[in-house]
Parts: C-alpha cells; sequence; structure tokens
C-alpha cells in the first residue's frame, strides 16, 4: 500500500492511495486542479476506482467532473455533504464503513466539526487521512454556516482516541511540516490539548 501526499495549487493536499499488487487506487480530494494526480495514476498505470471528497468545500471537490470523465471511477462522500456537493455522489459513506481497493483498507470516520458531514479516512491502520478536519498544529475553522465548535471539540477528543502511531495527512499544508504522526499532534496541537470545550473555544 502507498499513499502519495500530492500538493494542488498553494496549499491544498491531494491522495493518492494505491495497492501495489492490484493496482487498484483511490484519490481523496482532487481540489481545483487533478492534473498531478492524473500524471501520476498515469506513469504507475492505476486502475482509479474511487474519488473521495472528505466534505464539501469547492477547493476540495472542484475537479470531481474531470475525474469521473476521465475514469471509470465512482464518487464518495457522507450522505450529509453529498447534499451540498454540485455531482452526483455515487457512495454514500456512514461512520465507520469500510471500502477495500485491492488489498488496502479504508476505513471512513464521521467527523463533524468543519462541516456537519466531514470524513476522516484511515488506511491500513497506517495513515489518518484528515480533510479540513485537522491541521499539523490546529484545527479547521468552525465559523463557517455549517460548521460547530461543539462538534469539532466532540471529534477531536474522538481523534485522541485512535492509535497513536498513525500519521495524519492534513487537507491542507498549514502547519510547520506536511504531515506528522498523532502521537505528536496529540502532544502539541493547541486544539487537541484543550481539555474542554471552553478552553478550546477560548483558542484564537
Ligand atoms: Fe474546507
Amino acid at each position: 500500500m502507498t499513499v502519495e501526499q500530492i500538493l494542488v495549487g498553494r496549499d491544498n493536499f491531494s491522495y493518492l492511495i494505491y495497492c501495489k499488487e492490484t493496482k487498484q487506487a483511490a484519490l481523496v480530494d482532487p481540489g481545483s486542479n487533478a492534473s498531478k494526480a492524473m500524471k501520476c495514476i498515469g506513469e504507475l498505470n492505476l486502475d482509479l476506482k474511487y474519488v473521495i471528497n472528505t466534505h464539501h468545500h469547492h477547493d476540495h471537490t472542484g475537479d470531481n467532473i474531470r475525474m469521473k470523465e476521465a475514469y471509470d471511477c465512482k464518487l464518495i462522500a457522507s450522505h450529509i455533504d453529498s447534499e451540498k456537493i454540485p455531482e452526483d455522489i455515487d457512495i454514500t459513506v456512514a461512520d465507520q464503513e469500510i471500502i477495500k481497493i485491492g488489498n488496502v483498507q479504508m476505513i471512513f470516520i464521521h467527523t463533524p466539526g468543519h462541516t456537519s458531514g466531514s470524513i476522516c479516512v484511515v488506511v491500513d491502520a497506517s495513515y489518518l487521512l484528515t480533510g479540513d478536519t485537522l491541521f499539523i498544529g490546529d484545527c479547521g475553522r468552525t465559523d463557517l454556516p455549517d460548521g460547530s465548535n461543539k462538534q469539532m471539540f466532540t471529534t477531536l477528543q474522538m481523534l485522541k482516541e485512535l492509535p497513536d502511531e498513525l500519521i495524519v495527512y492534513p487537507g491542507h499544508d498549514y502547519g510547520k511540516k506536511p504531515f506528522d504522526t498523532l502521537v505528536n499532534q496529540k502532544k502539541t496541537n493547541k486544539t487537541m490539548l484543550a481539555d474542554s470545550l471552553d478552553t478550546f473555544s477560548a483558542i484564537p
């Protein structure tokens, strides 16, 4: 199993997950320009099965249609956010739902806060793809129309229960480094260190 982190535009990250044995692949958040991901798919001769949207914001979903037109792939999102994505979503995933690409297992976790239907993806118990839920050193903003401080706090408490060794792969390059271990984030990320909703809400 391999996960490629691909910088899109100024600071968005797409992730290409693929099974080395079967060449089956999934692209998480094509962003507004999937050209680099498409080049990678071509060079590696991958069979793109899924495009996954971590949430409905356009900077993550912009090239959905381009991917659908270029590959025989299905769009995946949560049921809640699928209603705000202009394209038809083929598969809506619920919390803890599992989808495999070849020998690679993806577990979808419902992580509301940035949007009400945000999802994170755990890949083969090794990687945690967090979209705009968790960044390196911060979390996603909660002041947009369907964001919620309270939901984000609860989500962060839940993410703290996940295994330390997971590598956090965020949806934006906002941190001091592009990825980190979850244990480091548990120890250093101010939004994960907040132990009450009041403390969390007081973070500037
Ligand atoms: Fe977002």
